[in-house]
C-alpha cells in the first residue's frame, strides 16, 4: 500500500513577471517523515519553492497542500531555517533560541528550558548564551537560527542550506543530530544543500533540478539504497561512495543541461 500523502506539490509554476522561475510545472509528493534533500544548480528556483512551502510566496498556478490543506501563509506547523538566517539583534543567544517556543502552550516553562538548555548544547552555544548576536560569528549565528527552529518543534522543517557556514566537524555532527531528530520525533524535512555528500547522507530522497526555470531532472531513491540509519561507518563505506559517484553524476548534468 502506497504511503498516505503529506506535503503536495500539485501542478507548481512560478513566475516574477516575464521571469520564469518554476515551469512549466513541478509536482511532487513527500510522505509524512520523509526527508527530501533538493540538489541543484544555482539559481534553479529551490529556494523559491521552499518560500512556496513555507507560505512567503504564492504559486503562479497550482496548489500545495500540507496533509490536505492548501497552504496559505506561514504557519507554526512548519519550521523555517533559511540562506540568509536572522535573529533579534535585541535578544541573547538563549532568549533567540527560546523564542522558538514563546507560543508553545502544551510546553510547561520547566520543559522548555530543559529544551533551551539541550539545544543551545547540541549547537555548541552554551557558553555564549547570554552574548548578543551581533557579537557573535556568522555560522554561530547560523546554529542559533537552527536550535530556534528545532526548540520549537514544528513536524515540518524547511531547510535552505542550513549548514553552509558551519566548520566541517560542526557541520557533520549537525547532519548526525538532524538525521537523528527526524528518525526520532518523526519529522518531514525539506532541506536544499549544494553539497552531495551531504545530500546522500540525509535524504531518503533525492531531487535532482535542471537550471531555471525548475523541473525535476532525477529522483533517487536514497533509503532503498542506504536504509534508515545513517553512521559515520556508513558514510566511510563502498556503497555510499558509489551512491554519491552515481548522484554527483546527475548534479553535474543537470549544470550542463539545457532546458
Ligand atoms: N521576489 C523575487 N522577484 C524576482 N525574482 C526573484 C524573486 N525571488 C527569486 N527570484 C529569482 O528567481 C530565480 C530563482 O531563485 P532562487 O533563489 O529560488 O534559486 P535557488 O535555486 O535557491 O538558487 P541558490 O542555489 O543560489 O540558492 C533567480 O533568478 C532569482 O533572481
Ligand atoms: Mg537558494
Amino acid at each position: 500500500m502506497a504511503p498516505a500523502p503529506y506535503l503536495v506539490f500539485d501542478g507548481i509554476a512560478k513566475y516574477f513577471g516575464d521571469l520564469e522561475v518554476v515551469a512549466p510545472t513541478f509536482d511532487l509528493t513527500v510522505r509524512r517523515n520523509e526527508f527530501v534533500v533538493f540538489l541543484g544548480p544555482s539559481g534553479s528556483g529551490k529556494t523559491t519553492l521552499m518560500r512556496m512551502v513555507g507560505g512567503l510566496e504564492t504559486p503562479s498556478t497550482g496548489e500545495i497542500r500540507l496533509d490536505g490543506q492548501p497552504i496559505r501563509e506561514p504557519d507554526r506547523d512548519r519550521g523555517m531555517v533559511f540562506q540568509s538566517y536572522s535573529s533579534f539583534p535585541w535578544l541573547t543567544v538563549a532568549e533567540n533560541v527560546a523564542y522558538g517556543m514563546k507560543y508553545r502552550l502544551d510546553m510547561t516553562p520547566e520543559r522548555k528550558a530543559t529544551r533551551l538548555a539541550h539545544y543551545l548544547q547540541l549547537v555548541g552555544l552554551s557558553d555564549f548564551a547570554d552574548a548578543y548576536p551581533n557579537k557573535v560569528s556568522g555560522g554561530m549565528r547560523q546554529r542559533i537560527a537552527i536550535a530556534r527552529t528545532l526548540a520549537a518543534g514544528s513536524d515540518v522543517l524547511l531547510m535552505d542550506e542550513p549548514f553552509g557556514a558551519l566548520d566541517a566537524q560542526r557541520r557533520e555532527d549537525l547532519q548526525i543530530e538532524l538525521r537523528r531528530i527526524q528518525q526520532q520525533d518523526a519529522k518531514t524535512i525539506i532541506f536544499v544543500t549544494h553539497d552531495v555528500d551531504e545530500a546522500v547522507f540525509l535524504a531518503d530522497r533525492i531531487i535532482v533540478f535542471s537550471k531555471r526555470p525548475a523541473r525535476m531532472l532525477e529522483e533517487v531513491d536514497i533509503a532503498a539504497a542506504l536504509g534508515p540509519d545513517r553512521t559515520l561507518e556508513l558514510r566511510d563505506s563502498e556503497r555510499f561512495f558509489r551512491l554519491r559517484t552515481e548522484v554527483l553524476k546527475f548534479v553535474r548534468a543537470a549544470a550542463g543541461h539545457d532546458n
